[in-house]
């Protein structure tokens, strides 16, 4: 019998991939899906979607009933209020948690956190995200956990850096302030293969663990603009963006999202994500405990998100649509 596993998130841009890569290892899942969620269920899947929400602990019961393992992809990632990103990251989190511990076996467990929780001052989002991981580890009610904390991750389907990288390939780049802050980057297909290892091993209980493509020392956006240059073979010209200018835009939107009731994406929180001058990681304690080692290095990720992003808009379907 395949081993059965519940999956949060998959109707967004990691678990929808994650989702296609279990089920092609064989897993069975058993995925959860807000009724009210925008996104499609993707028809070619084969997971059995369990109606419910992170508020609502009776469908987090059904999500859990009878599996070996949870993967816990979803989270909020854009937001107006600290109240609004802990409501998912931490207490729903929590409910997660207590429904999973009721199951015997207990399942094992693991938490998608973010890179962000290592600099949980500087925004609601990485505080949320900082504050679900010590829930977990002080309040596991014994389930076996894990916590994952990717860094930046983008491919087909990406929401965050794909506009950033689509303007690239038309020739122009942005770039916030000196452009010199470093980051890692992790391709999306990398990270489900790295769910998917922590599935079949059992070495990592009550261990966090950071991702990234194996890049030592990261990248600079010069360093990103310069391997778009490579894959048009054209120029892209930088124009720098003074930060004061990005904070004055992102604090007028979140006073409009306030006003008019959206999830704002850029808000004063994510400007200082943003400009955090080191978000690079390392991948070697994962490497060790599973084996795992990143396979898409970024001019290969580029183009495959580049060229997924020209078909999905040739064929009229809208970015955040899977
Ligand atoms: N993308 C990155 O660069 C990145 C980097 C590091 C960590 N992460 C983490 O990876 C996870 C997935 O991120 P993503 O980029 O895939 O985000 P995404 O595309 O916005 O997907 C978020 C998912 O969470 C679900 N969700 C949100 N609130 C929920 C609730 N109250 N109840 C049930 N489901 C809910 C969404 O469902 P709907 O379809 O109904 O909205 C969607 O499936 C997040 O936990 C994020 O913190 C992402």
């Amino acid at each position: 019998m395949p081993e059965v596993i519940a999956l949060t998130g998959a109707t967004g841009f990691v678990g929808a991939e994650l989702a296609k890569q279990l089920a092609n290892t064989g897993y069975k899942i058993q995925a959860l899906i807000r009724p009210a969620s925008s996104r499609k269920r993707p028809a070619d899947l084969a997971v059995k979607w369990i109606e419910g929400d992170l508020d609502d602990s009776d469908s987090l019961c059904r999500l859990v009933d009878g599996v070996s393992a949870v993967v816990h992809c979803a989270g909020a990632v854009r937001g107006a209020t600290r109240e609004q990103f802990n409501r998912v990251n931490a207490d729903g989190l929590a409910r997660l948690v207590i429904a999973a511990s009721t199951q015997r076996p207990r399942p094992r467990f693991l938490l998608i956190s973010s890179l962000a929780a290592r600099e949980s001052q500087l925004s609601h989002y990485a505080s949320s995200k900082r504050l679900g991981e010590k829930l977990l580890i002080e309040n596991s009610h014994g389930l076996p956990w894990t916590i994952y904390r990717p860094c930046a991750i983008y491919g087909p389907g990406d929401r965050e850096l794909l506009p950033v990288f689509e303007w690239m390939a038309k020739g122009i780049a942005p770039v916030l302030g000196s452009g010199n802050a470093r980051f890692s980057l992790l391709y999306v297909k990398d990270l489900a293969q790295a769910i998917d290892l922590w599935l079949n091993r059992n070495g990592c209980v009550s261990k966090t663990f950071e991702l990234h493509d194996g890049r030592s020392g990261g990248y600079s956006w010069h360093d990103v603009i310069d391997t778009v240059k490579r894959l048009r073979a054209k120029p892209v010209v930088s124009i720098k963006i003074p930060l004061v200018l990005v904070r004055l835009v992102s604090a007028s939107n979140l006073l409009l999202s306030r006003a008019f009731g959206y999830a704002p994406m850029l808000t004063p929180g994510k400007v200082r994500e943003l400009s955090h001058s080191d978000w690079v990681c390392d991948n070697t304690a994962l490497s060790s405990a599973t084996g795992w080692m990143p396979r898409i290095q970024l001019p290969e990720g580029l183009q495959i998100t580049l060229e997924g992003a020209l078909t999905t808009k040739n064929q009229g379907v809208p970015n955040d649509r899977i």
